[in-house]
């Protein structure tokens, strides 16, 4: 396995190759970033996988300072799970002039649930993205179903603007407990950690809710909202939608058994988690 840390030595290492799988990650890796690798590496193509904190789609107040940088271990866990090439830039060889071109996702999709809360996220991660597919060139990319607005955002940026890359799904994986994996689940105190598969238990009653089509979807989020503030949590959205284009679903729609999704995002003391459950 290469690391690589220039965009010139990542193109003459890949000079010649097809078929190539990339995983863009922001590093500091876990068990679900692996299960993506080893998705992409049983394609059969080369496997790249990015490691970049991408400064353009935290805000201000977020945590792009202290997200860990961990590039040795990650480099480690890559090499075990079947990774050929990492793809290590630094911020002066990504955007080594303010990035002022950037991809701009439409707004019924990308300023709703984590739009709304993390105002520009979408587009930092589209621009970053479109940018890393253009350095890589790969035939397919692999995105984690737990980013799923992000997800579904790739997924309309890859059509729209007929990339040659096909944007592939990998499941979440989650904890025994059901936490879904995260990178920030490593800011959570003895007790948070303890508390956080609420969020998951809370998407699960209100999906079952949801089917049912007889209650409200508003009733029902906001009672999910609450629930979760009982136990000291601070949610900023727990939203039934349609799995197609994230909009709310009709009443018919649910009871129809239309593919929806739930999301949630919540705080739990400073730590934001967000998670989802396909039904
Ligand atoms: O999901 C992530 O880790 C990031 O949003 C991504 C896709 C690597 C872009 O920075």
């Amino acid at each position: 396995m290469q690391i690589i840390h220039t965009i010139a030595e990542l193109r003459a290492a890949l000079a010649g190759q097809h078929g190539t799988t990339c995983v863009p990650t922001m590093g500091n890796l876990h068990e679900g970033h692996l299960a993506l690798v080893r998705q992409a590496a049983a394609l059969g193509g080369p496997v790249v996988a990015t490691i970049f904190v991408n400064r353009l789609q935290f805000l201000p107040h977020e945590d792009f300072d202290r997200y860990p940088r961990t590039l040795a271990r990650d480099a480690e866990l890559l090499r075990g799970a079947g990774c050929d090439i990492v793809f290590a830039p630094d911020e002066a060889e990504l955007y080594p002039e303010p990035q002022a071109y950037k991809v701009a996702p439409p707004a019924a999709l990308a300023d709703i649930l984590e739009g709304e809360f993390r105002p520009g996220f979408f587009t930092g991660v589209c621009t970053v993205v479109l940018k890393l597919l253009q350095i890589v060139q790969p035939a397919q990319a692999v995105f984690g179903r737990k980013d799923y607005q992000q997800l579904k955002v790739l997924e309309g940026m890859a059509r729209q603007l007929a990339l040659p890359t096909r944007v592939v799904a990998g499941d979440t994986v989650r904890a025994a407990d059901g936490l879904a994996l995260s990178s920030r689940n490593g800011y959570l105190g003895e007790a948070e950690r303890a508390e956080a598969p609420a969020l998951a238990h809370a998407l699960a009653t209100l999906a079952a809710a949801a089917r049912d089509g007889s209650q409200p979807l508003p009733a029902l989020e906001a009672e999910a909202c609450a629930a979760l503030r009982a136990r000291g949590w601070a949610p900023d959205y727990l939203s039934v939608r349609r799995r197609s284009d994230l909009l709310p679903p009709g009443d018919d729609e649910r009871r129809a058994g239309a593919p929806l999704v739930a999301l949630a995002a919540a705080r739990l003391g400073a730590t934001r988690l967000i998670d989802n459950l396909e039904f």
